[in-house]
């Protein structure tokens, strides 16, 4: 059998730990036939230990999002690994704690500027580094948390996410007469080390369980995973600037 990624070179972003989003498109990719580098950001051994643990072990190249020198020398440093992407991957998200939680109308500037260049700008920060490296056009992928309306705690991440949702936009029309297509995900709760720094999660998971015609399972990340590689095919040839729901339809339903 082929695989859906066979031939495919992939630059997968966002993995810090086994649960990340990104570790399980990168494990879904390989098993899909795709070559992966991962980037890793800050606890660098720990990402390189993590890239052990999938079918076959990844290169990682470090990169902080909103270090411009990194972002500067990542085609070099990418290059001893790959000769091109077909593919990147976003799966990054930050936001200081004074963002989050009970207080939207007391967070800094500078808390909600960290917020704003790690979770939103950093999409076209992201895509501008990998731009040399794929000449033959390709696909870039983000993860979002459906901002088209207020969650409870979710505050300032939310007006980031929105911010993302617009960028991505932006990107498709920027980079579309390059063949370069750029779609997010809308993904449903998961417990990764993100969520866990969200106040009052489980009130999520709750409202999912309850509301989703699918169902949704909070500790499941394949249906996201399996999602972001679809995208990352040659499969969705004219799909760009969209946003695709994985949350078992929840979006779509009422109370
Ligand atoms: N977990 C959820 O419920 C959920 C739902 C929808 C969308 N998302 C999004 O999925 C993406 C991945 O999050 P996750 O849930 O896998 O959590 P995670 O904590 O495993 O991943 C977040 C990643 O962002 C990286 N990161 C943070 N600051 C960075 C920087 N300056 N430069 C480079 N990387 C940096 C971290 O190293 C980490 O690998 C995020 O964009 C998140 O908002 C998560």
């Amino acid at each position: 059998m082929t695989g859906l990624l066979d031939g495919k070179r992939l630059l997968i972003t966002g993995v810090i730990t086994d649960a990340s989003i990104g570790f399980h498109v990168a494990r879904a990719a390989q098993e899909q036939g795709a070559s992966v580098v991962l980037t890793g950001y800050g606890r660098l051994s720990l990402v390189e230990r993590i890239a052990q643990r999938l079918p076959t072990p990844a290169p990682v190249v470090e990169l902080d999002v909103t270090d411009d020198a990194q972002l500067a020398s990542l085609p070099d440093r990418l290059r001893e690994h790959v000769d091109g992407l077909d593919g990147v991957l976003h799966s990054i998200g930050f936001a200081p704690p004074s963002c989050l939680g009970e207080h939207f109308l007391d967070t800094p500037w500078d808390d909600v500027a960290t917020a704003m260049h790690v979770s939103a700008y950093s999409l076209k920060s992201l895509a501008v580094a990998a731009l040399p490296l794929m000449d033959r056009g390709g696909t870039i992928v983000g993860l979002d948390f459906d901002a088209r309306q207020a969650w409870p705690a979710y505050n300032w991440m939310g007006v980031a996410k929105a911010a993302l949702e617009s960028c991505a936009r932006y990107l498709a029309r920027e980079l579309g007469p390059q063949g370069i297509r750029v779609n997010l995900v809308a993904a449903g709760p998961l417990k990764t080390m993100a969520a866990k720094a969200i106040p009052g999660f489980a009130a999520f998971e709750d409202a999912w369980s309850d509301r989703a015609p699918l169902g949704w399972d909070v500790t499941d990340p394949t249906p996201v995973a399996k999602t972001c590689c679809a995208l990352l095919s040659d499969w969705f040839p004219a799909t760009t600037g969209s946003m695709v729901w994985v949350d078992g339809g929840f979006h779509a339903q009422g109370v």
